[in-house]
């Protein structure tokens, strides 16, 4: 009789204790079946199905064109290839800002027909109403502040946030309203490493960060950033552990070189 092992998920309530714990979260993206279920064997903490889908998957020049139906499609592929990690699903831009009602139909809409665990919004007071709104329908809300990039014509760039000493006091003030609406965790993108630290310090659920120093209590990388295929973007807080571009047009390089000479098939891949 074969025993199989039960995998435990991650839950809210686990990175919670690792903050406790000191223990470091570790997040990666992920959009499709397969690419999920390679990132959830190696153990990620938490995947997040991000909006960067838009210009990961669809080559769009920023996050705002995805849809919610999209979203829907890539976070469902997602939940299939998980056992082990928290799943949370960005609510893409037009999906919540317009009002609490809109947002938690939203939010609904993707913890039912995705299977996923939770969802994440960007801004601070300005959403805290909907952050309330769904919480209060039992779904996990992670927070996003810093470079917020469905607000990216607001900026008009995409440089570092909050250096100046207003920016940075709003993004505390921010911080705390999301914690005390109930947020589980809030990733914080591109801001002073100091700034990240005191916020991680100050509050007592996880702050994870990108671009944000490695004072917080995790970090979050898009996968296929940190898997070098996707080489134009090449902010300074990415570390890269492959050259995929490289070695995918190698290997593809090479099929077609072996289907021009024909070379493949050879008799032993025939029938
Ligand atoms: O959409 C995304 O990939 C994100 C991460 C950069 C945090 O929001």
């Amino acid at each position: 009789m074969s025993v199989q092992k039960e995998v435990k998920r991650v839950t809210t309530r686990t990175i919670q204790d690792m903050k406790v714990r000191g223990v470091k979260i570790s997040m990666l993206t992920a959009y499709d079946f397969s690419m999920s279920k390679l990132v959830d064997a190696a153990g990620v903490d938490v995947i997040l199905v991000g909006d960067s889908a838009s210009n990961i998957m669809a080559g769009h020049e920023t996050t705002l064109p995805i849809t919610l139906d999209q979203m829907i499609y890539h976070a469902s592929s997602v939940i299939r290839g998980t056992s082990r990690a928290l799943v949370v699903v960005d609510l893409p831009f037009g999906s919540y800002q317009g009002n609490s009602k809109e947002a938690l139909t939203s939010a609904i809409r993707v913890m039912k027909e995705t299977g996923a665990h939770a969802i994440k919004m960007e801004g601070g007071e300005e959403i805290v109403e909907s952050v309330r709104r769904i919480l209060s329908a039992g779904v996990p809300v992670m927070g996003h502040l810093g470079l917020t990039p469905q607000s990216i014509y607001k900026f008009g760039t995409y440089v570092v946030r909050a250096r100046e000493e207003e920016e940075a006091k709003k993004l505390i003030h921010d911080a705390h309203l999301l914690q005390e609406a109930g947020c589980f965790a809030i990733v914080l993108e591109k801001v002073p490493a100091a700034l990240a630290t005191q916020v991680a310090q100050e509050l007592s659920i996880p702050i994870i960060g990108i671009g944000a120093g490695g004072g917080v209590d995790g970090q979050v990388l898009v996968l296929h950033d940190m898997l070098g295929i996707n080489t134009e973007f090449k902010p300074r807080f990415l570390r890269t552990y492959l050259n995929l571009d490289e070695q995918i047009t190698g290997a593809i390089g090479r099929y077609v070189a072996d289907v021009k000479s024909q070379d493949f098939p050879n008799t032993s891949e025939s029938y």
